[in-house]
C-alpha cells in the first residue's frame, strides 16, 4: 500500500469546506466538556443519525466515549470566536456563556444557528480518532440565521 503522508492528507481533507460546530457533554465528574469539531455530518434520516470524530489525544476523549448523550451546536456567522475559544487551551471553555441542560444533562449553549441533542448510538474505531454516530432526539434552532460559519484550507469565513 502507498504511503499517504499526514499532513498531504490533512491538506487534502482541508480543501473541503465544512461547516463549523462545537460538541459538547459532561465527564464522568459532571464538568462540563467541549470542542470546536468540523467532521459533523450527517448520515441517517431514518432513524436520524448523525457522526463527528474525536482525537484519541484529546482530553475530552475519556469523557466523550463514556457519555450517554452529546450535543452538536452548528454555528452561525459571527461565531468564530466561539470556535476558537472551544479549541484552544484556555482553564474553562464555559465561562460566561450562560449554558443550560439538553437531553441526558448535557450542557447546552444558547445563541448558535442550530443544536442538535444526540444519545450515543454507536462509537467506532476510526484509526487515530473515535467516530461518534449520535441518534438525534431534539433540535432547536436558538438563533434567527445570521450567515453560517465556515471552514476552508485552515482558515474561518463567513457565507
Ligand atoms: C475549525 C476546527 C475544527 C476542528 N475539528 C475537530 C474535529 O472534528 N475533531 C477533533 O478531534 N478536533 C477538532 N479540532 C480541534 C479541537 O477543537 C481542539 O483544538 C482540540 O480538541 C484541543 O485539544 P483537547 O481536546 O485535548 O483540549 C478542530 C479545531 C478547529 C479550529
Amino acid at each position: 500500500m502507498a504511503t499517504i503522508d499526514p499532513r498531504a492528507l490533512r491538506d487534502a481533507a482541508g480543501c473541503f469546506a465544512t461547516g463549523v460546530t462545537i460538541v459538547t457533554t459532561r465527564d464522568q465528574g459532571g464538568a462540563p466538556v467541549g470542542l470546536t469539531a468540523n467532521s459533523f455530518s450527517s448520515v441517517s434520516l431514518d432513524p436520524p443519525l448523525v457522526l463527528w470524530s474525536l482525537a484519541k489525544t484529546s482530553r475530552a476523549a475519556a469523557a466523550f466515549t463514556a457519555a450517554s448523550h452529546f450535543a452538536i451546536h452548528v454555528l452561525g456567522g459571527g461565531q468564530q470566536d466561539l470556535a476558537q475559544r472551544f479549541a484552544s487551551a484556555v482553564p474553562d471553555r464555559f465561562a460566561g456563556l450562560g449554558q443550560s441542560e439538553g437531553a441526558g444533562g448535557v450542557p447546552v449553549l444558547p445563541g448558535c444557528a442550530v443544536r442538535l441533542e444526540c444519545g450515543t448510538w454507536q462509537v467506532i474505531d476510526g484509526g487515530d480518532h473515535h467516530v461518534f454516530i449520535g441518534q438525534v432526539l431534539a433540535i432547536d434552532a436558538p438563533d434567527e440565521p445570521r450567515g453560517s460559519l465556515v471552514f476552508l484550507k485552515g482558515r474561518f469565513h463567513e457565507l
